[in-house]
């Protein structure tokens, strides 16, 4: 265990700048995977992931392996990966199907909400201990789902899923309101990839509308050419260049929120439109009016990040997932979404999509992946104790409900994340 006091833990963020030892750490990791992945509602998955009674999806959470289970009754279950006897983990494909859940090692069988279900020579065990719900497969102290995004936590005693998310739960909704049935589906797979850095790396990243001129450069300048090749796009991003080489880009403006989550606004300016896209807006306009169509559709917001491990893609349409695997060591996924009733093309567009972006071999998350190492790597060193994070430090503008505007790139989101992460951590 850790050294640190909550006392070190209050001192490693300050107003403009957070301590290295955050990212480099082995004890503060540990610290973390108790007092942030073992408190907070953590994302384990979707419930497209599950669609039918007996289907299962393992995932973990703060390293402890659990099953994403529909029972028979279609509820929606969170278990602990371990069987009731001598602790075996139970389900070892990553998605599947199955009647029971099945230990391979003595053959106890367990039913999809984790009861015990059946056990070989039954009559030797003590039957008290075979009623006791301890010897299933014990479900997670909290779960709970918001529009199908399923979430859990360690700890009983964590406020309510939407105090957590509080206003940063529009993320969630503008997603799933881009599907004429209100909901999206994880369908298609996703790109499952690691890097050696921290977890906190990606997270701040995702607000970060500082770096994409620099670290993209080579894909987005000078025209947005790239960003162009969507399907139906009406002249593709924003272009990240001015005609006086003014990065475009670094004037989007970013958020942050209470309890760490953080929402950058969009790259893609313009509504695609034309074939399957006007197909598509004819549909939410049968069920919205055009008013609130256009209000769906305009791209306001490219993602919200949900701290800890979170992150919707809004104008992009996917969901990402991260998972600290070790103080230096991350694994993260990217999830293209179906907006559940749209046209079939826009949904493989999507995919497609995804691929070109976010792929291992992609033309941007590649450079984010550089990015991160090397701050790993740099952050190694002893020049300096401090990183800074004081992009736009002041000019926040306080939109009321805990929701702090900042124009032109702000670190405002990174900020929003690290205080979180104090009040978290030294609690
Ligand atoms: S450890 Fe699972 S049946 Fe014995
Ligand atoms: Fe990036």
């Amino acid at each position: 265990m850790s050294n640190y006091s909550n006392e070190h833990f209050r001192n490693m963020v300050l107003e403009d700048r957070v301590h290295r030892a955050m990212y480099v750490d082995p004890g503060v990791f540990e610290v973390e995977m108790q007092k942030i992945f073992g408190r907070l509602w953590v994302y384990v998955g979707h419930e497209s992931l599950i669609p039918n009674p007996g289907d299962y999806y393992c995932t973990t959470i703060a390293r402890q392996a659990v099953v994403l289970a529909r029972h028979t009754d279609g509820t929606v279950h969170v278990l602990f990966n371990r069987c009731g006897h001598r602790g075996a983990k139970v389900l070892q494909e990553q998605r599947g199907n199955a009647k029971y859940f099945t230990c391979m090692y003595h053959g106890w069988a367990f039913r999809t909400n984790g009861e015990l279900a059946g056990v070989p020579m039954r009559q030797d065990f003590p039957e008290a201990a075979l009623q006791d719900p301890q010897f299933g497969m014990v479900p997670l102290p909290r779960v709970e789902s918001y529009r199908g995004f399923v979430f859990a936590s360690l700890d009983p005693k964590v406020m309510p899923l939407l105090d957590h998310l509080d206003e940063a739960r529009v993320g969630i909704d503008e997603i799933c309101d881009r599907a004429p049935a209100g909901e999206i589906e994880l369908w298609a797979g996703c790109h499952r990839y690691h890097y050696k850095g921290n977890w906190k790396l990606q997270m701040e990243n995702m607000a970060d509308m500082y770096h994409p001129a620099a670290c993209h450069g080579s894909t987005v300048g000078p025209d947005g050419r790239q960003f162009q090749r969507r399907a139906g796009a009406k002249g593709g991003s924003a272009p990240f260049f001015a005609p006086n080489g003014e990065a475009i880009v670094a004037q989007t403006g970013v958020r942050g929120f209470r309890n760490g989550h953080s929402s950058e606004a969009s790259l893609f300016r313009e509504e695609q439109s034309g074939g399957v896209w006007d197909e598509y807006r004819a549909q939410l306009e049968a069920i919205h009016g055009p008013e609130r169509t256009t209000d769906i559709l305009k791209n306001k917001r490219h993602s919200m990040t949900l701290f800890p491990n979170l992150d919707v893609l809004i104008a992009q349409n996917s969901v990402r997932v991260v998972r600290p695997l070790a103080v230096d060591l991350t694994e993260v996924e990217i999830w293209p979404v179906r907006l559940k009733g749209a046209p079939e093309d826009i949904s493989t567009g999507l995919v497609k999509f995804a691929n070109i972006t976010h792929a291992a071999a992609s033309f941007i998350q590649t450079d984010d992946l550089e990015g991160f190492e090397r701050c790993q790597e740099g952050l190694n060193t002893q020049g300096t104790d401090w990183v800074l994070v004081a992009r736009g430090l002041g000019a926040e503008i306080d939109e009321g409900k805990g929701v702090f505007f900042g124009p032109r790139s702000s670190e405002v989101g990174q900020r929003a994340q690290h205080y979180a992460w104090r009040d978290l951590m030294s609690a």
